[in-house]
């Protein structure tokens, strides 16, 4: 449909989430591709994804997909553990000669390259886990890993209202992650249901001293989680995401295709939503640590 030319440099990157926590990783972009112009697409109307089927996701997925690429984008980033687990090879298919890149391999490989004991927690939304998208990608490069995957739904609404520290945060916090790092959490490729674990408690297996935040949502909870886990005494867990590695791994590519933006100029970023503006621009500057007016952000249809 889409083809990316080798003269196309100074088209748009385009990036979607299902509503403000793929601002997280575009936020990395910008740092790392300070000359590309990106377009950026929340569909906070249908948020969240992580609660809902498959198919689902996979079809607003493919929506987005549609807009941006018709908005001439020279890449796209599914900046969405959800959307990608649901949709990266469907949406691959549907423009075959687009570069689509989503966030759970970039993922894995950040916790790969963290773990030291080869234990690997996950959390992300039930989607995300349930699809075992996460134990698939860290397995694929580290098959001796054991991976433990948690649910937790409700760090999605927290953060798209704002909280991200407070002792609320830290509660649902708790519930979460406590399981996850009770001694002897052993690993799996099971998914677990909200506050459930996934792992029987064997008391001779080591805790996983690495927690990939794999929902693009909880980077903004990152020091509520580091201050939980504090309290909850399970010594040195590194805890990793995928918008840096994402990012990486977007230069790569476009490096290889020929098409990094060759102006001088910073690259001007476009923000687009499903619903109110308003809204968007005040929580969006949470996420991207600068500030959003309404007027920057446009209303679209998908
Ligand atoms: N931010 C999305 C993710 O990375 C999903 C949040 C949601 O809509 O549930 O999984």
């Amino acid at each position: 449909m889409n083809a990316a030319l080798s003269d196309d440099s100074d088209r748009p990157i385009g990036v979607f989430d299902s509503g403000m926590g793929g601002l997280t990783v575009l936020s990395a972009l910008m740092a790392r591709l300070p000359h590309e112009d990106m377009l950026y697409l929340g569909d906070t109307a249908r948020l969240p994804y992580g609660t809902k089927s498959r198919r689902t996701v996979a079809r607003y997925a493919l929506q987005a997909a549609e807009k941006l690429v018709s908005m001439r984008v020279k890449a796209l980033v599914i900046a969405c553990n959800t959307a990608t687990a649901a949709a990266l090879d469907e949406v691959r298919a549907a423009w075959p000669q687009l570069s689509v890149l989503g966030v759970v391999e970039p993922g894995a490989a950040a916790a790969c390259a963290a773990t030291r004991n080869n234990r690997i927690a996950v959390i992300a939304t039930e989607s995300t886990i349930r699809g075992g998208a996460y134990q698939r990608a860290i397995q694929a490069i580290r098959p001796d890993s054991s991976v433990i995957g948690q649910s937790c739904s409700l760090f999605v609404p927290l953060a798209e209202e704002g909280w991200m520290d407070g002792p609320i945060v830290e509660a649902v916090a708790k519930r979460y992650l406590e399981p996850l790092f009770m001694s002897g959490a052993s690993g799996g490729q099971s998914g677990a249901a909200d506050g459930q674990p996934d792992a029987p408690n064997k008391p001779d297996i080591p805790q996983p001293d690495c927690l990939v935040l794999g929902c693009t949502h909880f980077p903004t909870l990152t020091a509520t989680i580091a201050k939980v886990l504090g309290d909850l005494s399970v010594g040195q867990v590194t805890i990793v995401d995928s918008a840096a590695t994402t990012a990486q791994a977007v230069k790569n590519k476009l490096r290889e295709l020929d098409l990094l933006n060759r102006q001088s100029q910073p690259g001007q970023a476009r923000f687009m939503t499903t619903d109110d503006e308003a809204r968007f621009a005040r929580i969006g500057s949470l996420f991207l640590g600068r500030q959003l007016e309404a007027g920057q952000v446009e209303l679209v249809n998908l």
